[in-house]
């Protein structure tokens, strides 16, 4: 089947339609080169994300529609960047100056908006932003690892992620955290085990996103200890966790460390066996383990029976089996997940799984909590408005992560014209909370709006009362 037909049968679930009509797509020769190329496994959300690893060049995408907002809004006017589909340069109309000395190019071409800037930017915020591909990875048998923390991105004080690879049935080891972790499953078949403070198990299978399907997310509690193994298909997870400061001593806790570093003798009477059994344990914190055995069918002789019965709380929660929830203001769709609707136990953590279709613009709002984001796949573009005259713009690629810190006023832009943006928002918090701004200028009396925003009366009045969440 080619990429056209894959495509043609995906529309319907993507709800990609009416735009990939509207933008005229297959006039983009670089895109129906990728439409028409073949593959074996496609998946709505991989689909997306793997596009380059089947042949489709990225490059910097500038939609005519930016450019049109840069050359008739207020601030902007005759103020857009001057790059002219070449390398980047610090030029916008009539500031700036070009390069004398060298620069780096392509991580200039990624990051436009820290070259020139609009001219609404002002003041100084720090960097928010912290792309995966500038963190080290730990290579290790049977996978890899790699984090962003709060040495990579001090802003972020509620959240740390890694990504975590497992090859066919290696396992991460047995271990316990002091923060709650959270987990949002990138790719492959995996499965998950824990025991709760009542001595209640606890075992699930987990998935990516599959050609129909979104992937699951867990949820294990601060304390509670797990393991994750990789099935057949090996597995790689987003994980979160809720401080900042995740490579603190204190916060992670591995079985075999601990029974290394305890004595012999106290090991051996604490499990009620010979000293000898446990010469051979690793001596060092292995963190990935190949597996010797793959694991029998979920249920077949495991879990050990339990005389104090499975756990009934739901660590795993299913995406594909939540409705999405299509955006007001149609351009996309979210899915939430969070203690207080769906999803019990993460109490610490608020999830939204957001789509934003091509040009379309998640609306300006605010949060009671810091958002963490994850993008993906698609480019975005962001300002983080920080009060007392203060904004800067920021853009994203797959695989960047960012942080606005609490209250911080900002959108988030697609700027594709044909391809979706596709991200995660995250929050420290036991609901997703937000602040929409125009549902609150609607529900204000209108002549308080005209008067303060200088605008007429029948503008305000037109502005929508719900939350539009992501405008077309
Ligand atoms: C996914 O879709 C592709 C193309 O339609 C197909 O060849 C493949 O078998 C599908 N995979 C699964 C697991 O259904
Ligand atoms: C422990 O194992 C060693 C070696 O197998 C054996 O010599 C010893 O008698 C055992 N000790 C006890 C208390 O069973
Ligand atoms: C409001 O807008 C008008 C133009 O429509 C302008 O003349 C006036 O100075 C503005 N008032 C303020 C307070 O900015």
């Amino acid at each position: 089947m080619t990429r056209l037909s894959q495509l043609a049968c995906l529309l319907p679930l993507l709800g990609l339609f009416a735009d990939l009509a509207h933008a005229s797509p297959l006039a983009d020769e670089q895109l129906r080169a990728f439409l028409e190329s073949k593959d074996d496994e496609v998946t709505p959300l991989n689909h997306l994300a793997r596009r380059d690893a089947m042949g489709f060049k990225p490059r910097h995408l500038r939609p005519e529609e930016y450019i049109k907002r840069d050359t008739i809004s207020g601030p902007d006017v005759g103020q857009r960047p001057n790059f002219n589909g070449q390398d980047p340069e610090p030029e916008r109309g009539a500031t700036g100056a070009s390069f004398l000395s060298n620069s780096n190019h392509e991580i200039d071409a990624q990051n436009v908006d820290n070259i020139a800037g609009p001219t609404t930017d002002a003041g100084t915020v720090p960097n928010l932003k912290w792309s995966m591909s500038l963190s080290h990875t730990r290579l290790l048998k049977g996978g890899w690892v790699r984090e962003q923390t709060i040495t990579d991105l001090p802003p972020s004080k509620d959240i740390a992620g890694a990504e975590l690879r497992l090859a066919p049935n290696a396992y991460r080891e047995l271990h316990w955290h002091r923060v709650a972790e959270w987990g949002y499953i990138l790719g492959g078949t995996g499965r998950v085990t824990l025991v709760d403070e009542e001595g209640k198990s606890f075992q699930s299978d987990i998935k990516g996103p599959t050609n129909t399907s979104d992937p699951d997310i867990y949820y294990f509690p601060p304390g509670v200890p797990h393991s994750i193994q990789a099935l057949d298909q090996g597995l790689e997870i987003l994980l979160i966790f809720t401080d900042g400061n995740f490579d603190a001593l204190g916060t992670t806790f591995m079985l075999s460390d601990w029974l290394a570093h305890t004595p012999l003798e106290v090991v051996a009477k604490n499990f009620g066996v010979n000293t000898s059994v446990f010469n051979n344990i690793p001596q060092k914190d292995p963190y990935i383990l190949e597996s010797t055995v793959p694991p029998p069918g979920l249920g077949k002789g495991v879990p050990p029976s339990d005389p104090q019965g499975t756990s009934k709380n739901k660590y795993v929660f299913s995406i594909s089996q939540q409705k999405k929830q299509t955006a007001p203001g149609g351009g996309g769709w979210v899915k939430i997940q969070d203690s207080a609707t769906n999803f019990p136990i993460s109490k610490d953590l608020a999830s939204a799984l957001v789509f934003v279709e091509p040009n379309g613009l998640r609306e300006l709002h605010w949060h009671t909590a810091d958002e963490w984001l994850y993008i993906i796949s698609g480019t975005g573009r962001a300002t983080a408005f920080a009060g007392s005259s203060t904004s800067r713009t920021f853009d994203f690629q797959a695989g960047d992560t960012a942080v606005f810190p609490v209250s911080y006023g900002h959108y988030m832009k697609n700027t594709s014209p044909t391809q979706p943006l596709i991200f995660l928002e995250l929050f420290k918090a036991p609901r997703f909370v937000d602040f929409s701004a125009t549902q609150w200028l609607a529900l204000t009396p209108p002549q308080v709006v005209a008067d303060l925003l200088n605008i007429s009366v029948a503008t305000v009045e037109s502005f929508k009362k719900q939350k539009q969440v992501i405008v077309a």
